[in-house]
C-alpha cells in the first residue's frame, strides 16, 4: 500500500480520535497467555459487564465522562480487576486526573492501599476528579517520583514488591514504559503479581509491548481503545 493510499483509508476512519497502529502476527510470539492470566481476565470482564462507578459522581471535574465507555475505556475494567484480584497493594504510574485512580480505589479492601506516581501533583490538574478527601484516611495516597529513572524504582523497592496489581499509564514517549520495565525487572515482583499496561496499540508502545517475555495477553476490546494488555509477571505460559 503506498503511503497515499494509507492517507486515504485513514481519512476514511469515522472516528473522533485516530492513530494509526502495526499489526503483528502471533505464532512468532513467545510470551503466550498462562492459564491463570486467561482465567483473570475472564472473571474481570464478567465483572465489568455489571460494575457501576458511583465513585465519580458530584465530583467537580469538567472532563468529559470516558468512564461511562466500556468497552473503549478501561475505568470499568480497572474497577473489576480489582474486584476479581483482592489486590491488597495496588500501584498505578501515572495519577493525571485521577479518573484511573478512583476506579481502582472504588474496589480497594478496607485492608487495601493504592499508592499513585506521577510527576505532577494532582491537584495542579484543573479538572481533576480527585479530592483532599480520597486522601484523607491514608489507603490512597500520591508519590512525586520517577520510577523510570536508572535506581529510580529502589526507594520504592518494597512497596512494588508487595504489589498485587500495577497499572503503568505513563506518558509513551516510547522510552518511559521500556525504562519501567527494565527497573521491574530488577524488583522481586510478588508470585502473584499482576501489570496492567495502557495503550499497548500506541504507535510508540508497539515494540516495547512485544518485547514483554512473560505470559501475557491483549484484553483491547475490553479495555482502553489504544490498547490495553496484562502480564502475569511471574507465571508460566503454560496454554
Ligand atoms: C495518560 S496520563 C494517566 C491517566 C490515568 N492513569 C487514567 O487512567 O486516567 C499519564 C500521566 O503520566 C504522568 N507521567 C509522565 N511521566 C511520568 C513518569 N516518569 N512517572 C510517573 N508519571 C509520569 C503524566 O504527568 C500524566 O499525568
Amino acid at each position: 500500500m503506498t503511503l497515499d493510499e494509507l492517507n486515504r483509508k485513514f481519512a476514511e476512519v469515522p472516528a473522533r480520535h485516530k492513530e494509526v497502529s502495526i499489526i503483528a502476527s502471533m505464532d512468532d510470539e513467545p510470551a503466550r497467555p498462562s492459564r491463570r492470566l486467561m482465567d483473570i481476565a475472564l472473571k474481570a470482564v464478567s465483572v465489568a459487564i455489571d460494575v457501576a462507578l458511583p465513585i465519580y459522581e458530584g465530583r467537580a471535574s469538567r472532563e468529559p465522562h470516558w468512564f461511562d465507555t466500556w468497552p473503549g475505556e478501561h475505568y470499568r475494567l480497572l474497577a473489576a480487576l480489582v474486584r476479581t484480584l483482592k489486590p491488597k497493594t495496588v500501584i498505578e504510574i501515572g495519577t493525571f486526573t485521577g479518573m484511573g485512580t478512583l476506579a481502582l480505589a472504588q474496589e480497594l479492601q478496607p485492608s487495601g492501599t493504592l499508592t499513585t506516581f506521577d510527576l505532577l501533583a494532582w491537584n495542579s490538574f484543573a479538572d481533576t476528579w480527585l479530592a483532599p478527601a480520597d486522601f484523607s484516611e491514608g489507603r490512597v495516597r500520591q508519590v512525586l517520583h520517577d520510577i523510570s529513572t536508572p535506581g529510580g524504582i529502589e526507594p520504592h523497592r518494597a512497596l512494588f514488591e508487595s504489589a498485587d496489581l500495577i497499572f503503568v499509564d505513563g506518558p509513551k514517549d516510547g522510552r518511559t514504559e521500556a525504562d519501567i520495565l527494565v527497573n521491574l525487572s530488577t524488583l522481586n515482583l510478588s508470585r502473584d503479581a499482576v501489570v496492567v499496561f495502557d495503550d499497548i496499540r500506541v504507535v510508540n508502545m508497539i515494540d516495547i509491548w512485544r518485547r514483554v517475555a512473560q505470559p501475557k495477553m491483549d484484553l483491547t476490546s475490553f479495555g482502553h481503545w489504544s490498547g490495553t494488555g496484562l502480564i502475569d509477571w511471574n507465571g508460566t505460559s503454560d496454554l
